[in-house]
């Protein structure tokens, strides 16, 4: 009865704090990275400074130009971070932080930002 959920639930929170997504019911196919909106929540930390508190806004727009990624379709957010991450694109500071993100991330983040209005 109950405890099987439970079981599962347990699993699924555990997943949620180490920042990973776990396909509970093996809908997602082999291989296949599903971003998780939620488990970016404890990434994005990394990206608010530059890219604007909740994504809304950059904060330096009269330094250098930060640009909009809320909104943005996800698939094109994380081509842009493997791009980054590969030296495809140079910008330094981007291209430590993509280095530094897994595929997992980087789905998690698009997942996140795209979601934004
Ligand atoms: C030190 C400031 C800084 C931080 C921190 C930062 N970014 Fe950026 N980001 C930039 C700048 C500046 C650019 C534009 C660089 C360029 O011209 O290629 C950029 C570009 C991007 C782009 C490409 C956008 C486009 O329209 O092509 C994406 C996607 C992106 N950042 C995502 C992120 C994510 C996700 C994080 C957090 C993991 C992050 N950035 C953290 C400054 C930052």
């Amino acid at each position: 009865m109950t405890l099987r959920r439970l079981t599962i639930r347990s699993l699924a929170a555990l997943a949620a704090s180490l920042s990973i997504s776990i396909p509970l019911v093996g809908h997602a196919e082999e291989g296949e990275i599903t971003g998780d909106p939620e488990a970016a929540r404890s990434k994005i930390s990394m990206c608010i400074g530059c890219h604007g508190i909740k994504g809304y806004k950059a904060n330096f727009p009269s330094v250098y130009h930060v640009p909009m990624i809320a909104g943005q379709n996800a698939e094109y957010l994380v081509a842009a971070l493997k791009e980054y991450a590969s030296g495809a694109r140079t910008f330094p500071t981007m291209r430590a932080i993509a280095d530094s993100l897994s595929e997992q991330d980087m789905a998690d983040l698009a997942a996140y930002y795209s979601n934004l209005k």
